[in-house]
């Protein structure tokens, strides 16, 4: 099995952000970001993160979302661990940014591997 195969080797990503075009794992594991389009520098705003928006991800024992992972462009920024049916895989953090990088969300399922989200474009003003 090649790693392009192999769902535990590197990130998935879905290949389009069309959602007409997204497989069904695709859907169910795409992290969702929702945030301001435009945010004052180093001012605190929220920033929700919700997988299985698109299609429901199962969350019961065997499996389910372990982890969510927020970073602005290459920095990371917040971590939620989850467990099995006591949390839903939904998370809000509250950040505030120097630099205007893109939005971009992790997150891991037990029996699918590490998905990234779609990068999310932000506008940090003075
Ligand atoms: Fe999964």
């Amino acid at each position: 099995m090649s790693c392009e195969e192999d769902l535990f080797c590197g990130l998935n990503k879905a290949k389009s952000d069309n959602i007409e075009e997204m497989t069904d794992l695709e859907k169910k594991h795409t992290p969702i970001i929702e945030a301001p389009a435009k945010v004052k520098k180093g001012e605190p705003f929220e920033v929700k993160i919700e997988v299985g928006k698109l299609m429901a991800h199962p969350n019961e024992n065997a499996h389910f979302i372990e982890w969510i992972e927020l970073f602005s462009g290459d920095t990371f920024l917040a971590r939620a661990n989850l467990e099995p049916r006591l949390t839903a895989p939904r998370v809000k953090f509250v950040v505030a940014l120097d630099h205007g990088h893109e939005l971009v969300a992790k997150e891991r399922c037990n029996l699918h591997g590490v998905w990234e989200s779609q990068p999310f474009v932000i506008e940090l003003v003075d």
